[in-house]
């Protein structure tokens, strides 16, 4: 299998804290790889690397390379716009826009120039299927989007990320204000995906990590402490602190 992403050597610094030391890692495409770690360990600094979203923070300074693809992303001449379509992200809290279920899904595409009806209508569909919420909205779909449930309301998130047509999807802790059941819908939407994309997903449940993922990252403190497949990381983990926090001595 291929590396999606690469990231060599990368150092990220807010004004002069240090919050990413060195970090070497690859991601092979069609699969769930998870990080995992305690809070502030630069995790969610870490994902908005890969679409350049910490670039919106003036005092930001990033020192290595980030390669999706064999290409460079930080380089000058990569595209923004063309970025953030191929990486998709979907945050911990999903925010709907006020509207109908159909338009939020609708809203990216239409503003990509997709204007015709029977195009966004099947776009839609595909969307929401692939998330795992056709099921549930589809006799109402002109309803409210703010009136679907949290758990809903996190796969319309999806949805709308997937009708974009990405390649990777970076999730941010996306099941961390949902019950089981939303959760186990999140879980199992995510493991079909990975056929068709990359995933990354961060993650504050070792137990989900241990469930859903490929390979699984630890980052402590800023530092990669370990990286590989998940059996590995459970069962044979190379660091103790990585054993420490997997079997909830701290974090
Ligand atoms: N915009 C920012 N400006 C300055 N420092 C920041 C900024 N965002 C994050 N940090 C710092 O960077 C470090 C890593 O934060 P990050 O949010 O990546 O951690 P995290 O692993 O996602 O934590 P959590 O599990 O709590 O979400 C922390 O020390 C944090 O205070
Ligand atoms: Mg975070």
């Amino acid at each position: 299998m291929e590396d999606k992403i690469v990231v060599k050597n990368l150092n990220l610094f807010f004004d002069k804290l240090c919050v990413l030391k060195s970090i070497n890692l690859n991601i092979k495409a069609n699969q769930i790889f998870s990080i995992i770690g305690p809070a502030g360990s630069g995790k969610t600094t870490f994902l908005r690397i890969l679409n350049r979203l910490n670039d919106l923070i003036p005092y930001v300074r990033l020192e290595g390379e980030v390669y999706l693809d064999d290409k460079n992303i930080y380089k000058e001449d990569i595209p923004l716009p063309w970025l953030r379509r191929k990486v998709g992200m979907v945050f911990a809290l999903p925010v709907p826009l006020p509207g109908t279920i159909f338009e939020n899904i609708a809203y990216g595409p239409k503003l990509q120039g997709m204007t015709s009806k029977t195009k966004l209508s099947s776009l839609v569909e595909k969307s929401l299927k692939s998330a795992f919420l056709w099921d549930e909205v589809r006799y109402k779909l002109d309803a409210s989007a703010l009136r679907l449930s949290g758990g809903q309301q996190q796969r319309l998130c999806i949805a709308r990320t997937l009708a974009l047509e990405p390649e990777v999807i970076l999730l941010d802790e996306p099941c961390s204000g949902l019950d089981p059941i939303s959760t186990a819908k999140i879980e199992e939407a995510l493991h079909e995906l990975k056929k068709n994309y990359t995933i990354i997903l961060v993650t504050n449940n070792t137990k989900q990590a241990a469930r859903v993922s490929d390979n699984i990252a630890f980052f402590l403190m800023g530092e990669l402490v370990e990286y590989g497949h998940v059996e590995q990381i459970f069962t044979v983990p190379r660091d103790k602190r990585t054993q420490d926090y997997i079997s909830g001595r701290f974090g």
